[in-house]
């Protein structure tokens, strides 16, 4: 399976970026929390060069939780204040306020030895397409002040959101880019539905999240799904179509039908929690991904 990024949107994203980064103290980066490394574009660390920082785990309520805990350990190791948040339900909101308070001592004091004082700091909210900016600006601003949905720009304009009298929150989120150097970010983007489906072949994706679940949550989509185990990928997608009921023209198996419904129980939760990578060797990869680049340059 190949996956393609299109440089048009990114440097339209990147220039954006650099915009509204001028205008803020601080930068609160959300990654997925079921693939913090491929939902996270490194190039934010010298975009936002100089700021306070703060990465959130969001959608931690879909991705396992001693995972949640080993990734905010491997972030915190990295130097940025950490919080597992789940947006769509608000919880970690009360923590991103003692966060970003956290975050922004420096700054208040340096104000306060100029001689500002009360000046509130200013924040960002930057990640990916679908990481789930728009509803943790809402969540966290305790109101629907913007607008949410898979759209990246809903919102256009220079507006400040007051959390608080020292906090204010730009209300137009950054959209990061996602990296697709390697085709594991891509595969990882593509079964959270960060990547069109109408781009992607469904049943080879299917069978993508088929072997990960074998290999790593063995017997889950056996019981999920009332089935016997099978051999390969596709003999379970069509176990799945059978169970349930996934058929075209009377009787054959609708395994694309299969294959969609498999992704989007995955997708929403219905397969448990599950976190898709682990943050086991990531530095090395990480190091070999910056190589290539560097060697490209
Ligand atoms: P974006 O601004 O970064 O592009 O993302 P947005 O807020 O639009 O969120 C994308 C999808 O992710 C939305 O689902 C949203 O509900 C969901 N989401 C955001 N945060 C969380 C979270 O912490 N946990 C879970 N489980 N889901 C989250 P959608 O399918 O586009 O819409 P809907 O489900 O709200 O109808």
């Amino acid at each position: 399976m190949y996956f393609q990024w299109y440089p048009g949107h990114m440097t339209k994203a990147k220039r954006m970026m650099q915009e509204n980064m001028k205008l803020v103290d601080l930068v609160i980066e959300l990654v997925d929390a079921r693939i913090p490394f491929s939902s996270r574009n490194p190039d934010i660390d010298e975009l936002g060069r100089g700021k306070a920082r703060v990465v959130l785990l969001n959608k931690s309520d879909l991705a396992e939780e001693r995972w949640n805990d080993a990734w905010s350990r491997y972030f915190e190791e990295k130097g940025f204040l950490t919080v597992k948040v789940n947006s769509k339900k608000g919880s970690g909101m009360k923590a991103i306020q003692t966060v970003i308070g956290e975050a922004c001592k420096e700054k208040i004091e340096r104000d306060r030895k100029r001689g500002i004082l009360n000046r509130p700091v200013r924040a960002m909210v930057v990640g990916i397409p679908n990481v789930g900016k728009s509803t943790f600006i809402n969540a966290l601003a305790g109101k629907a002040c913007t607008k949410t949905g898979n759209k990246p720009g809903v919102t256009k304009g220079k507006q400040w959101i007051r959390l608080n009298r020292q906090v204010e929150l730009l209300d137009t989120p950054g959209i990061l880019w996602p990296k697709f150097e390697d085709q594991k970010v891509g595969l990882c983007l593509a079964l959270i539905g960060s990547i069109k489906d109408e781009i992607l072949n469904t049943e080879e994706l299917a069978m993508e999240l088929i072997q990960f679940m074998q290999e790593k949550y063995p017997g889950a989509l056996e019981e999920k799904y009332h089935m016997e185990a099978a051999d390969d990928s596709y003999e379970m997608l069509k176990g799945i179509a059978k169970s349930r009921h996934c058929l075209v023209r009377g009787n054959e198996l609708d395994v694309e039908k299969a294959a969609a419904l498999l992704l989007d129980d995955f997708r929403n939760g219905k397969l448990g929690r599950i976190t898709l990578e682990t943050c086991q060797n990531k530095d090395e990869n990480e190091r070999q991904l910056r190589g290539r680049e560097d060697g490209e340059a």
